[in-house]
């Protein structure tokens, strides 16, 4: 009788451990199904925020593009409205002054000197707009020439010295790739010189890590990376989706008052 009080305990006992380790079980399971569940979730919905990081990004740069080809556009209306049509206009009115009767030898000298004056500086005009839309040395002599005459352009104003040096060699059937990074290095010079104050410059294209490479430096105020302004600005946006169109990387380097270096490869 004795024994079968104990064993009748001892049952009980056992019953009620194996429950524990039973519900322990439950639970540590639970536990690690809702650790795993959570985790995950939070993986994905940091994926999901990387994501829609890098499309608004990408909106960003598009949008960058469409209102630098709006302003491009405006200015080049602009130029031809009042460099060329204002010049032609006035040349269509002294051509009608021709047919006036009666006009002295002095009269009609003047007005054929004035329509001769004007039809010069149209074509200059439309000379200067054009090379301002694709320089003709660019599309002529490839981009190495088109460097060389910018640089010169720059260095003519005396208020800055930059230097060129290049190692590599363009490819004179892509044009289209030597157009962009013709356009960014106009960005990066007329940043040192506007935002910058630089008064040296060195351009330098070099294989580096087996990768073709621009190196552009400049010893202007620099500026901070982190500030707002830098982030709003259409120039730098746009150098960034000419060189993710050439499937390239870019890498800028830049403090307050230290200059600027800038590699990008194309
Ligand atoms: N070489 C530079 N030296 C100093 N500041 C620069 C330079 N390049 C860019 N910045 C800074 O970055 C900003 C953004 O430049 P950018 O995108 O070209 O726009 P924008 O020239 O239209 O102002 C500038 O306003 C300027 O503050
Ligand atoms: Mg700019």
């Amino acid at each position: 009788m004795k024994n079968n009080i104990f064993l009748v305990f001892n049952l009980d006992e056992m019953n009620l451990a194996i429950g524990s380790v039973f519900v322990a079980f439950l639970l540590m399971s639970f536990i690690v199904i809702s650790f795993f569940y959570f985790s995950r979730k939070k993986i994905i919905q940091k994926e999901i925020e990387k994501k829609n990081l890098e499309i608004n990004h990408q909106k960003e740069l598009l949008r960058s593009v469409i209102l630098t080809q709006e302003e491009e556009r405006k200015r080049i209306a602009q130029d031809l409205h009042d460099d060329i049509s204002s010049k032609l206009n006035v040349v269509s009115l002294n051509t009608h002054l021709l047919n006036t009767p009666n006009l002295s030898e002095e009269e009609l000298l003047g007005i054929t000197n004035n329509i001769t004056d004007l039809t010069q500086k149209a074509l200059e005009s439309s000379r200067r707009i054009a090379h301002d839309l694709l320089p003709p040395v660019l599309e002529k002599f490839g981009l190495h020439a088109g460097i060389e005459e910018l640089v010169a352009e720059f260095n003519t104003s005396k208020s800055v010295h930059v230097i060129y040096k290049n190692e590599l060699r363009f490819n004179i059937n892509e044009i289209d790739k030597q157009l962009h990074i013709f356009r960014i290095l106009q960005e990066l010079l007329n940043n040192s010189i506007r935002h910058g104050k630089a008064s040296e410059i060195s351009i330098e294209f070099k294989t580096i890590n087996g990768k073709e490479t621009c190196v552009y430096i400049d010893n202007g105020i620099g500026f901070d990376l982190k500030s707002e302004d830098c982030k709003k600005g259409l120039g730098m946006k746009n150098i960034e989706s000419r060189i993710n169109f050439l499937n390239g990387t870019f890498s800028i380097e830049s403090n307050k008052n230290k200059g600027v270096q800038i590699n990008f490869t194309f």
